[in-house]
């Protein structure tokens, strides 16, 4: 079937089967590989994506059911310059990540947490981020980093 999508800004119609999943068209057919697969059941969040400005696992949800929905991928969050997304620059400043496997799905959660709650306490960072698993940093300094994004994006 036929889907129409806004993806990174750019209007995007694919043509796939109808129990094709949102990121397999999001990584097979648009080739935008920045968005991974951990575990492919929605525990892990490595595939969160923003849909209508909001983080979906999108392992977890059809492509058709998204028709004219506006996807945003971690590919998509940079200025056109390359400039860094606030939340980008400060996962690379405070050492948010090691192996980066989880990152583009952190990053795309923070985004839509410090959108929905631009002073989130440690604690609140911490339950609205339980859906997005690391498995290397221990957590902290994404906490940090989240915080450190927040208020950047506040005053960008
Ligand atoms: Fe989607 Fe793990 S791959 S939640
Ligand atoms: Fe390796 Fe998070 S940085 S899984």
């Amino acid at each position: 079937m036929q889907v129409q999508l806004k993806v990174n800004g750019r209007s995007e119609r694919i043509d796939v089967p109808a129990n094709t999943l949102l990121v397999t068209a999001i990584r097979e057919h648009l080739r935008l590989t920045g968005t991974h697969v951990g575990c492919d059941t929605a525990q892990c969040g490595a595939c969160t994506v923003l849909v209508n400005g909001r983080a979906v696992k999108s392992c977890n949800t059809l492509a058709a059911q998204h028709e004219g929905a506006e996807i945003t991928t971690i590919e998509g969050i940079a200025q056109a310059d390359g400039t860094m997304h606030p939340m980008q620059a400060a996962f690379k400043d405070c050492h948010g990540l090691q192996c980066g496997f989880c990152t583009p799905g952190m990053v795309l959660s923070a985004i839509d947490l410090c959108r929905q709650h631009p002073n989130a306490s440690e604690a609140e960072i911490r339950e609205q981020l339980d859906g997005n698993i690391c498995r290397c940093t221990g957590y902290q300094n994404i906490v940090k980093a989240v915080k450190q994004g927040a208020a950047a994006s506040a005053t960008a």
